[in-house]
C-alpha cells in the first residue's frame, strides 16, 4: 500500500551553499519517508526534459544552465499527501514571497537562486520520478515502525 510519492531536488546553489543537511532534515522531521536518494549532475537533455513545460519562456536558457552547472541531490519523498506538503515545506516560487519556516522563506533570496525543486502535481512527480530513478533505485518495501505515529 504505497502512500503518494514525490520528486524533490536540491539544486546546484543549495549544495554549493553546504545546505543538503538543512534541506534533507526538514523533509523528515515534516514526517515523510525517504525512499530515493543520489547525488548527481544533471545533463542538459534531462534538465530539458524535466523542466519541459517551460521550453520557450524568457528564462528557460538560464534555468536550464543553472540547474546542470553543478551536482543537485535528486530525492522521492513518500507520504500521506507527500506532493503539497513537500510543497508546503519548499514555499512560494520566489523567495520574496515564500513564509518564514519554509525553506525558501529562511534560506533563499532571488528566484533564480530558490535551492530547492519540488514536483507541482500527482502527474508531475510520476513523470519527474522516472526520469530520475530508475525502479531498483527506490526502496519499495521499507516499513517505518514509526510510521503509526505519523499517520493514524
Ligand atoms: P521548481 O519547478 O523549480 O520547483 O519551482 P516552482 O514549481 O516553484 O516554479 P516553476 O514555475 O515550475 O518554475 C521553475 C523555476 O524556474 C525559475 N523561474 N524563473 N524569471 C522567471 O519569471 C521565472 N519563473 C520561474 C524559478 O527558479 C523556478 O523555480
Ligand atoms: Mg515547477
Amino acid at each position: 500500500m504505497a502512500e503518494e510519492r514525490t520528486f524533490v531536488a536540491i539544486k546546484p546553489d543549495g549544495v554549493e551553499r553546504g545546505l543538503i543537511g538543512e534541506i534533507i532534515g526538514r523533509f523528515e522531521k515534516r514526517g515523510l519517508k525517504l525512499v530515493g536518494l543520489k547525488l548527481m549532475t544533471v545533463t542538459t537533455s534531462k534538465a530539458e526534459e524535466h523542466y519541459g513545460e517551460h521550453k520557450g519562456k524568457p528564462f528557460f536558457d538560464g534555468l536550464i544552465k543553472f540547474i546542470t552547472s553543478g551536482p543537485i541531490v535528486a530525492m522521492c519523498w513518500e507520504g500521506k499527501n507527500a506532493i503539497v506538503l513537500a510543497r508546503s515545506v519548499i514555499g512560494a516560487t520566489n523567495p520574496k514571497d515564500a513564509t518564514p519556516g519554509t525553506i525558501r522563506g529562511d534560506l533563499a533570496v532571488d528566484l533564480g537562486r530558490n535551492v530547492v525543486h519540488g514536483s507541482d502535481s500527482a502527474a508531475s512527480a510520476e513523470r519527474e520520478i522516472g526520469i530520475f530513478f530508475s525502479k531498483q533505485e527506490l526502496l519499495e518495501d521499507w516499513q517505518r515502525t514509526i510510521h503509526k505515529w505519523i499517520v493514524e
